[in-house]
């Protein structure tokens, strides 16, 4: 079967589609053909050696959808043929707070979903919602479970209330901008270009301010809430956290799941005076995943897919991410 896999850590451009032994299920574990998968800016961040542990070669993708293939000995929760979306998420562990020391996340150690199969445990396999092609069901699975804790769980969003999302743009992000408009909240959008504010009002953002014409982006978006932004999600990091806390309302909520720009040099005042709740997350736990595809299934959501590439075209889908071209997901058709 084909895999992508990283074989030398020098960015986008050492991706390569290999030939690989298809793996077969043990106890407990199914066999899934993959029909499409997504990428993340965790696949880019492996590739140019900037995450823990990288071990060559690698077998990259936490995103994908397709058909179970074959249930290993014990499985009952599927079925050979069941249309299926799959957790990435290995070992979250019993405290619905935070996850395991045994944690891991598909696609490096583990295979990844950018190949034509993957066993994984039969747990982290859930039914595909059923209004969603393969290519939208696989942009969900790292993204909308990020976004999903990042907002509800963690986050507490209420009907009503204003959320500042920074860099829009990004897969995360845009999971984040419909879950928010879906469960009611106003949402100021900051996004990088004129197209990508036009794209962030045309789903659903109340507000979007381009943040590279505008360096006073955080004084904007508190000027576009009289009623206070009460809660603010980002993955920007850097500058852009620590302005994003000048335009958070006494008493708001922060959460933060990456550091894409690098880290913060915060002022702590307005942090103490203010009394800021500042959240750290990451993935989420299978209740967090259930609870993403109910969401998405219930409110009939379709994800943002930015471009379809194919499997071969790996390099240049990974390079469109690297660029930050894209607008939500970038997705590989897996036929
Ligand atoms: N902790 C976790 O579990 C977890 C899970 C998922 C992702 N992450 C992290 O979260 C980050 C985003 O992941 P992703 O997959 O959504 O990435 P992505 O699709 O590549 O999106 C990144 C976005 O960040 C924005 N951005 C980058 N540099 C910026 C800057 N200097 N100022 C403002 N915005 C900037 C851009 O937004 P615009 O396009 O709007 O300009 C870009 O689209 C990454 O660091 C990733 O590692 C963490």
């Amino acid at each position: 079967m084909r895999a992508v896999r990283l074989h030398e850590v020098n960015g986008p451009q050492a991706l390569r589609v290999d030939e690989v032994d298809r793996p077969h299920p043990a106890a407990g574990e199914v066999l899934v053909r993959l029909r499409a998968g997504a990428l993340n800016h965790r696949d880019l961040f492996i590739t140019r050696g900037l995450y823990p542990n990288i071990a060559l070669p690698a077998s990259l993708g936490s995103d994908g959808a397709g058909e179970v293939a074959e249930c290993g000995a014990q499985v009952t929760s599927v079925r050979a043929g069941d249309a299926v979306v799959i957790d990435p998420m290995l070992g979250w562990g019993d405290d619905p707070r935070v996850w395991s020391a045994k944690a891991s996340i598909l696609g490096m150690p583990h295979p990844g979903t950018l190949a034509d199969y993957i066993v994984v445990p039969a747990g982290n396999v859930y039914p595909k919602p059923a209004h969603l092609a393969f290519e939208a069901a696989a942009a969900l699975p790292l993204g909308g479970l990020t976004a999903y804790r990042a907002l509800v769980t963690r986050g507490a969003v209420a009907r009503g209330e204003t959320v500042l999302l920074t860099g829009a743009g990004g897969g995360v992000q845009t999971f984040a901008l419909l879950f928010a408009k879906a469960l009611g909240a106003r949402v100021i959008a900051t996004t990088g270009g004129a197209q990508k504010c036009a794209r962030a009002l045309a789903l659903g953002a109340d507000v979007a301010i381009d943040y590279r014409a505008d360096a006073q982006w955080a004084k904007s978006a508190r000027a576009a809430a009289p009623e206070g932004i009460a809660l603010a999600v980002d993955s920007v990091g850097g500058e852009t956290f620590a302005k994003m806390l000048t335009a958070v309302r006494p008493g708001g909520r922060v959460v933060t799941y990456g550091g894409t720009s690098g880290d913060a040099t915060l002022k702590m005042f307005p942090i103490f005076w203010n009394h800021l709740t500042i959240c750290g997350t990451s993935m989420g736990s299978p209740a967090d995943f259930a609870g993403m595809l109910a969401l998405v299934s219930g409110e009939r959501l379709e994800p943002i897919v930015d471009r379809v590439f194919a499997l071969e075209e790996i390099v240049a889908a990974a390079q469109r991410l690297e660029r930050g071209e894209q607008f939500g997901k970038v997705v590989v058709s897996i036929a």
